[in-house]
């Protein structure tokens, strides 16, 4: 039997970024996609439903002219379907490759690691969102795009800013302008860097695009490093304060992750599925459709909640728990189908191979602070604010 999609008006806006998932498990429970009055959207919530639904990009479009992305970033290939969307990814795919993150990559981001955590060992407490994650993520993004120069501090204030805008549901007037001035600041900064890289190949997102590419419209090239750089500095950053809490909160499993050191990479799948930095995203119906028993309108805007499919019971046991011994199973923080995380290599390596192993070994009993506990926070994107932790110097 096929019902229209229920209405829920009794979810505070507030209560989605406090913590979300009481929310999901109720919308999950309730029917496969629920319209939420507070979030202006129909969010889909169930493991099984997402993944059908990203098996199916013609009837569930990331193409969507009236998305929050393009308003905010312009035209990217992250909101384009088939060829439109592969020319995107092609351009950017040079930079991606397994060897150039093993070999140009992987070492300075080590560096990058090195000098922050090495900073960290004059202390003996620091708050790590601030103090490595922050900086780490950004200044290892900087490189990567091949903007030269520029403090990590800007490209961390455009990121928020984009992605704020990006997830700004509740359409407040001072996000919204503070979005559009980091993407002509953005802009302005591409303008200048592009002849750099046209002149001296090198394995930069921007070089691999001007390089690949030589005929893609600036417009396309502007929105693309956008996406990039609300898409590639605030998820790995909140990954590697995911797993640091997770691992911290749960004591005897850091120690198994710290004697064992070839759970590392199953720790970071862990942190990613209990608190996904990516906790929403959105697709359009292109034609009426039964989800699940949903009676979909064509043109529906519908938000898939992976951070909720990431603790649908049907598929994880125990699924509000950190456990990084449960059964190896694919998981979709980093998305599904076409739109899968171009940048999913580079952080299974910056996060679970370099930063978080490098934190545990140098800075010897790492603990939290019980007078400063941990903040969490965010919906569309979720990680900790604040993550105040203490060490023997
Ligand atoms: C733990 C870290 C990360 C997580 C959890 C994550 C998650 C995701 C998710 C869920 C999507 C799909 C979005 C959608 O379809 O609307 C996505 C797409 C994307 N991500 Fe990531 N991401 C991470 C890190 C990165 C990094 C470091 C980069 C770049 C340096 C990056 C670049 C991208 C790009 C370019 C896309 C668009 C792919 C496409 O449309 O084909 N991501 N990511």
């Amino acid at each position: 039997m096929t019902s229209t999609v229920p209405v829920v008006t009794d979810i505070a806006y507030q209560d989605l970024l406090d913590d979300p998932y009481p929310v999901f498990r109720r919308l999950r429970e309730m029917a496969p996609a629920v319209f939420v009055e507070s979030a202006r959207l129909t969010l889909v919530t169930r493991f099984d439903d997402i993944t059908r639904i990203e098996r199916d990009p013609a009837t569930y479009s990331a193409d969507n002219p009236a998305s929050l992305v393009n308003r905010v970033m312009g035209p990217t290939f992250m909101r384009k379907d088939g060829a439109e969307h592969a020319i995107g990814r092609k351009a950017i795919e040079p930079s991606f490759r397994p060897a150039t993150i093993k070999e140009y990559w992987a070492p300075k981001f080590t560096a990058i690691a090195e000098t922050l955590i090495g900073d960290l060992s004059a202390a003996d407490e620091a708050d790590l969102f601030a103090a490595l994650a922050a900086p780490m993520a950004s200044l290892s993004l900087l490189a990567m795009i091949g903007f030269r120069e520029m403090p990590w501090q800007i490209l961390a204030e455009w990121s928020q800013a984009l992605i704020d805008g990006a997830g700004n549901y509740a359409a407040d007037a001072e996000i919204e302008r503070k979005a559009m001035q980091a993407s002509a600041d953005v802009d302005t900064a591409i303008d200048a860097a592009l002849e750099l890289h046209r002149s001296n190949p090198n394995p930069s997102i921007l070089s691999s695009m001007v390089n690949a590419d030589p005929q893609m419209p600036i417009e396309a090239i502007r929105a693309n490093i956008k996406v990039i750089i609300g898409g590639g500095l605030n998820e790995p950053r909140d990954a590697i304060l995911t797993l640091v809490l997770g691992l911290l909160e749960n004591p005897v499993q850091k120690d198994s992750v710290l004697a064992k050191p070839e759970l590392w990479p199953s720790a970071l799948e862990e942190a990613v599925r209990w608190i996904s930095p990516i906790g929403m995203y959105p697709r359009r119906v292109t034609r009426s459709v039964d989800l699940s028993g949903a009676a979909l309108p064509e043109g529906l805007q519908i938000g898939l909640c992976v951070g909720a499919a990431n603790r649908d019971g049907s598929r994880f046991a125990d699924p509000d728990r950190f456990d990084v011994t449960r059964p190896k199973q694919s998981h979709l923080a980093f998305g599904a189908g076409p739109h899968f995380c171009a940048g999913t290599w580079v952080s299974r390596l910056t996060v679970g191979k370099i930063v978080a192993p490098m934190l545990f070994e140098r800075l010897r009993n790492l603990r939290l602070r019980e007078e400063a506990p941990p903040v969490v926070r965010g919906w569309v994107f979720r990680g900790p604010v604040s993550l105040p932790v203490r060490w023997d110097s």
